[in-house]
């Protein structure tokens, strides 16, 4: 579905259930990271694009005063929350993610209006592929379109980030967040998660593709995984006598391995190396040296399975069969994308052989693993958008 396919469908929903056409259109896309995985929270660089999967909502001023109605059209499951005071968090377990973003607002003194939503999104959920993110970000987007009180979009996305550790209990980083704010059309997003500086880095070389395979096994970020990875981090930061990892090198990391349990020192190795194949990867994606961008994406996804252990079996087989494909049937690099523990890869491909490549991975996963993955490619999305009003 195109976004204005997207938009459309979610305002006929809207009118059905309210009985009035909509108001409001807004929107803020999923994300997938091409490389620079675990590195945000390090202060390090990452790079990320908008996908063209959406988080879409289409709303009116509501009926009922004090109150916000969500409808999520896909789950057919209605969330009402209280406005007329300071948001806390409640049922279902979605709305946190609303609730959030809305508290975000009263915080920053604005009065938050009775609304009436109706809610969609095609970011597949628990992909990896930042779906909280995007329902954070289009609910913020809802609320300035509503409220008339726009906020700079570094500071919707620190909003959105506030609202997922606050809301949903996961200690995140600023990628997913930033990505689906600040995301262009035709362009990847270099961020310097230290000093927040963002570079656009064009990528719309007709002869490539960014492949996404859903591995379709669901990962738990709140499992404690990830805040556990951030603990070790900032471990080997203190040991190194640094503030973050972002300011050491592979020579300081291996003159203080003693120092270091070997997980903690292994966590380190990928951070800093990762840190480095990103700018490295940003400068062939510059040069359109994709042969390059693809060997870092290799060696990121192996320092994240051995040294930094997020991967699991299926996304392994994954880059396995990426690997077997190889650069003669036009796979450049492949890796495990987003937090881990499942979800989706990422493959950079010859646009030519996207059809043979797709049927490869799919019936070589299949076999391999039982299960059906889904593939799909999408070009670099823009980033939150008011569609409507
Ligand atoms: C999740 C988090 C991000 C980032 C990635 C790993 O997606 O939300 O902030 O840390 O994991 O790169």
């Amino acid at each position: 579905m195109t976004l204005q396919e997207l938009s459309a469908h979610v305002a006929a929903e809207f009118k059905k259930t309210y009985g009035r056409p909509p108001r409001w259109i807004v929107a803020a896309p999923g994300r997938v990271n091409v490389i620079g995985e675990h590195t945000d929270y390090n202060d390090g660089f990452v790079l990320p694009m908008a996908i063209e999967y959406y988080a879409v909502m289409a709303a009116d001023a509501g009926a009922t005063p004090g109150t916000v109605a969500i409808y999520d059209t896909q789950f057919k499951e209605t969330a009402t929350i209280d406005v007329s005071a300071a948001v806390t968090k409640g049922q279902p377990k979605w709305s946190n993610y609303i609730r959030g973003a809305i508290a975000g607002f009263q915080n920053r003194g604005v009065k938050i209006p009775a609304l009436d939503v109706a809610f969609m999104s095609t970011v597949p959920l628990g992909g990896g592929l930042s779906s909280s993110a995007a329902l954070e970000v289009c609910t913020a987007t809802l609320i300035e379109a509503a409220t008339g009180k726009t906020i700079d979009p570094i500071e919707k996305a620190l909003l959105a980030q506030k609202a997922e550790h606050d809301f949903a209990g996961v200690p995140c980083g600023i990628m997913d967040q930033f990505i689906s704010a600040l995301g262009r059309e035709g362009h990847l997003l270099l961020l310097d998660c230290r000093t927040r500086k963002t570079e656009l880095v064009p990528m719309s070389d007709p002869a490539v593709a960014l492949l996404i395979i859903n591995t379709n096994v669901k990962h738990e970020l709140g499992s404690g995984e990830y805040a556990k990875r951030r603990a070790e981090c900032e471990e080997a930061a203190r040991i190194l006598g640094v503030a973050s990892l972002r300011d050491a090198t592979p020579d300081q990391l291996e003159r203080a391995k003693s120092k270091m349990t070997d997980v903690v020192f292994r966590r380190a190795r990928h951070v800093i190396g990762e840190i480095e194949r990103t700018v490295h990867a940003a400068e062939g994606i510059r040069q359109s040296n994709w042969p390059t961008v693809g060997q870092f994406m290799y060696a990121s996804h192996a320092a994240l399975r051995d040294d930094y252990e997020v991967s699991c079996k299926e996304l392994d087989v994954v880059v396995d069969i990426a690997e077997d494909i190889g650069f003669k049937g036009g796979v450049y690099g492949c890796r495990m994308t987003g937090g881990g523990f499942g979800g989706c890869c990422v493959a950079l491909v010859k646009a030519e052989a996207i059809e043979a490549i797709t049927k490869k991975i799919a019936t070589d996963y299949k076999a391999k693993t039982g299960i059906d993955a889904v593939i799909f490619s999408s070009r670099p999305a823009a980033g939150a958008t008011i569609i409507k009003g």
